[in-house]
């Protein structure tokens, strides 16, 4: 039986002193629940305070990216071991925002995923097709090509240490969510990508989260589905209460 896994990814959200209160908030409403596992992805500059809230709680600490390199000359960017000196243990990576606006390819999150599980970092390693090729009827293709592109030279050791969240880039941020059964369609698919590209088992260990538009009215259909074993939450993440809910949803 898999462990629901619910996620907030924060993006460009939240300053510092915002960043204390709502995770305060989150950590005050979850208590010692530790039903699903609990992620929040703050910005970096937030990273190390938040660390130094949730140290003793349930609530586990992610970053939304990183570089591939361990150091150097690449101003502006954050290596998976600073992740991991502020007390983070997932990063995600892939992201449609980081592929679509910064021009992320398979290829660079193929290298920062295996820079991250180098340095012990687990990934939520995040696919997903635009409308116009939902539109065309290529979401399968679409994510099985950012899967086996971005994930390879991964181990199935390796899947033990990655989350895929399916994000349709239509649904994320639009208030249009993927149905329960289209998203149940693509999750499956999924799985059953994983269990040929490494082994039955592996598929039915790896946590699928989805994300687009999760809010609290519409996370317990989407969680009963029998492949959806979580949620990657970007606006209802933002306010303690609506994450709670679908915390309480899972
Ligand atoms: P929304 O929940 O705001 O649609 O964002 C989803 C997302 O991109 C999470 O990574």
């Amino acid at each position: 039986m898999r462990k629901k896994v619910i996620a907030g990814n924060w993006k460009m959200n939240k300053d510092l002193n915002e960043s204390q209160s709502l995770v305060s908030g989150i950590i005050s409403g979850l208590g010692n629940d530790d039903k699903c596992d609990v992620i929040v992805c703050p910005p970096f500059t937030s990273l190390s305070e938040v660390h130094s809230l949730i140290k003793d709680t349930p609530v586990k600490l992610g970053a939304q990216n990183m570089y591939f390199e361990d150091s150097g000359a690449f101003t502006g960017e954050i290596s998976p071991l600073m992740l991991k000196s502020v007390g983070c243990e997932y990063v995600i990576l892939g992201h449609s925002e980081r592929r679509n606006i910064f021009g992320e390819t398979d290829e660079v999150i193929n290298k920062k995923t295996k820079k991250a599980l180098e340095k012990e970092l687990k990934v939520i390693f995040c696919i997903g097709e635009s409308l116009a090729q939902r539109e065309d009827g290529v979401t399968n293709d679409v994510v099985k090509n950012q899967i086996i592109n971005g994930l390879d030279g991964i181990s199935a050791d390796d899947m033990k240490n990655i989350i895929i969240a399916y994000e349709p880039i239509w649904a994320i941020g639009t208030g249009k969510t993927a149905s329960p059964e289209q998203a149940q369609e693509v999750h499956s698919f999924i799985r059953g990508l994983i269990s040929e590209k490494f082994s039955s088992e592996t598929a039915e260990n790896l946590i699928i989260q989805y994300g687009g538009s999760v809010k609290p009215d519409n996370a317990s259909s989407l969680l009963s589905q029998p492949d959806i074993d979580g949620a990657l939450v970007g606006g209802a993440c933002l306010k303690a209460d609506s994450f709670l809910s679908i915390i309480a949803s899972a």
